[in-house]
């Protein structure tokens, strides 16, 4: 490093380039040995959260003092630690150095800092939503299954017996109307249980894929809905799942509150997004997460992006109802190589 001006303003600038917001810390160490010319060199972070220095491989290391020829200039502010840089001594006698270079390496080395702190922080938030969105589905197979094997078979026993009995007494103008009623009342019970479990997670979804599933709910919708589907046989399970209670949740509000006459329903695989568009001609005025007993919308933005997607709610009073949730869909994850199921 020469002492001249014009080198030091390009030193300066040189910084902002070389700790581009995902450079590694290796990288920049590097970069700064090269533009100060000093090989040598090498770069501390302050870790908050250990209260340490840590070098450029993140390890928990001591500054160490000052030897002959060689200098630890602190970077950072009278009251907050940012990180050091040990060098050659000579630097030092290069006013830029201080003045310039410097203080724009703290800048960069705290935006540095921040942004990979906040990258991580979004990481962790964004895992932990999965894992509680995961919870919840293992959950509600659990009791699916608990519904569907305890429960419900016990029932459709019970109501074989009561067939029989309904055969036997036949004859009796007293008994026969009792046993047809307690059967129908049955039939009907099992039913609600079954569209319970089915609710909790759909069996189709698992056995048959999203298409049918999908369909399977929407010719059970009270409002008429009109589907389009052009989506690969496979998908990855979670997408799958998220997509389908996108559509139930949906339908199900539209049915709830919003007077329509019809929905219109389209789930498109393309340019690697999954995009579900539900629609409805209704009152509008949906808004999400808007009183505390409504958690519908919300469960729904938790378990978008818990997988890196987005969900729009559209809902003018008066001008329907529209929802779209939007799923990346990477090459390599299983589906969307296998064709299409309903072009
Ligand atoms: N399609 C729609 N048309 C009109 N209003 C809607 C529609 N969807 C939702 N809303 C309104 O937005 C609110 C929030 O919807 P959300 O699905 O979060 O809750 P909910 O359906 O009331 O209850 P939950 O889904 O928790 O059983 C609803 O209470 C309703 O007032
Ligand atoms: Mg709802």
């Amino acid at each position: 490093m020469t002492g001249q001006g014009s080198r030091w303003v390009d030193a300066v600038e040189g910084i902002f380039s070389v700790v581009p917001d995902l450079a590694t810390p290796e990288q920049v160490e590097a970069s700064l040995r090269e533009i100060l010319g000093d090989a040598s060199l090498e770069l501390f972070w302050w870790d908050w959260e250990s209260e340490r220095y840590v070098d450029v491989h993140g390890r928990a290391t001591e500054l160490g003092a000052a030897g002959p020829g060689r200098a630890v200039t602190d970077v950072g502010y009278a009251s907050r630690k940012v990180g050091a840089i040990a060098h050659d001594a000579r630097l030092l006698d290069e006013p830029e150095f201080v003045g310039s270079f410097v203080p724009t390496i703290r800048i960069a080395m705290e935006r540095d800092r921040l942004h990979r702190d906040l990258v991580r922080k979004l990481d962790e938030l964004q895992a932990s939503r999965l894992r509680i969105v995961t919870a919840g589905d293992e959950e509600r197979r659990r009791l699916e299954r608990n519904l569907h094997d305890g429960a419900q078979q016990r029932l459709v026993i019970t109501l074989l017996t009561l067939r029989r009995l309904e055969e036997a007494v036949a004859g009796s103008s007293e008994l026969a109307p009792l046993v047809a009623s307690a059967r129908r009342e049955l039939e009907s019970a099992i039913e609600d249980l079954r569209e319970l479990a089915r609710g909790l997670h759909p069996p189709l979804l698992a056995r048959r894929g999203l298409a049918a599933a999908v369909r399977a709910a929407s010719s059970r919708s009270a409002t008429p809905v009109e589907l389009d589907l052009r989506l690969p046989y496979e998908l990855p399970p979670a997408v799958e799942a998220a997509a389908y209670y996108v559509c139930a949740e949906a339908v199900t509000n539209t049915v709830k509150h919003a007077q329509a006459s019809q929905v219109w329903l389209t789930i498109v695989h393309e340019n690697g997004a999954l995009t579900v568009d539900v629609r409805d001609d209704g009152v509008g005025g949906a808004c999400i997460d808007c009183d505390a007993a409504s958690t519908g919308l919300g469960g729904l933005v938790d378990r978008v992006e818990s997988l890196g997607g987005t969900l729009e709610l559209d809902s003018p009073q008066g001008e329907g109802t529209r929802l779209v949730a939007t799923f990346p869909v990477r090459a390599g994850q299983p589906g969307g190589s296998l064709g299409y199921s309903d072009a």
